[in-house]
């Protein structure tokens, strides 16, 4: 992982880029770096903030040899290693809100997106993009995202050097990757719950279509959101958005 790294200054999306370069046909483990990102892009279609040298904005070409539908996983397992790094250099104690936001004090610092290109329930490629947060001040945040958003500055009053941090992830991911391609999903899992919600946390549960309360019941093998909803069903989710109440 990381032997091609490609940074560019400003680019629209390190998504676009990434995708681009799998199309013609990037090694595994390229990484695309922007120090700006003119209009990146979160999931649900939404924009993502990247100001320029602010924080981290990464994208990554997998190409693992497992079935599409376990696809899920890997955006936990790189949820894992956001969350081991921030807490290993910072201290801070991450809290992941299935499938993919790092929050800090209940606040955003990080989410990831992933793409992929599969054809007959084969992987072409993935593309694992994350955005964190790192050294913007309070008032650097767009407005409508200031209840909602942190950086690593906001909670910790430091600074924190960008190309140390991406070193890190890079390392980590690497590590915990190589363990998941040898020894599955069990271990990643158990640590993405010593980092989520506590199991029978009351959620609201938002799709596209629908909105209930439920209670979280953990993830599943596959990386599947488990609910148990009002009449004790359990329910599988594999899309969708986890809004909770502040206890
Ligand atoms: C989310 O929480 O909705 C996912 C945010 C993902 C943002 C990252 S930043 C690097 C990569 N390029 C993008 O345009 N998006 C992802």
């Amino acid at each position: 992982l990381g032997k091609k790294i490609i940074h560019k200054d400003s680019v629209s999306s390190t998504q676009v880029i990434a995708h681009q370069a799998a199309q013609e046909n990037a090694e595994h483990g390229t990484i695309i770096i922007a120090d700006e990102q003119t209009s990146g892009r979160g999931r649900m279609n939404r924009e993502w903030h990247s100001a320029n040298g602010k924080g981290i904005w990464l994208s990554m070409i997998l190409r693992p040899a497992i079935s599409p539908y376990l696809a899920p996983q890997l955006t936990l397992l790189t949820a894992t290693v956001l969350a081991d790094v921030v807490n290993s250099c910072t201290t801070l104690k991450p809290l992941i809100k299935w499938p993919n936001d790092i929050l800090i004090n209940n606040k955003k610092t990080a989410g990831i997106l992933t793409e992929m290109q599969a054809e007959q329930d084969q992987i072409q490629y993935i593309v694992i993009g994350f955005g964190i947060n790192v050294n913007q001040k309070r008032d650097e945040l767009p407005e409508d995202l200031k209840r909602k958003a942190t950086s690593l500055k906001i909670e910790t009053k430091n600074n924190w050097p960008i190309k140390e941090l991406i070193q890190e992830i890079l390392q980590t991911f690497e590590n915990t990757y190589d363990d998941y391609i040898a020894h599955g999903f069990p271990e990643i899992k158990s640590k993405w719950e010593s980092y989520g919600f506590k199991t029978g946390k009351n959620i609201t549960i938002k799709t596209l279509r629908e909105q209930y309360e439920a209670s979280f019941s953990g993830i599943a093998d596959d990386g599947a959101l488990l609910v148990k909803t009002k009449d004790n069903t359990v329910k599988k989710l594999y899309s969708g958005e986890i809004d909770w109440f502040q206890e």
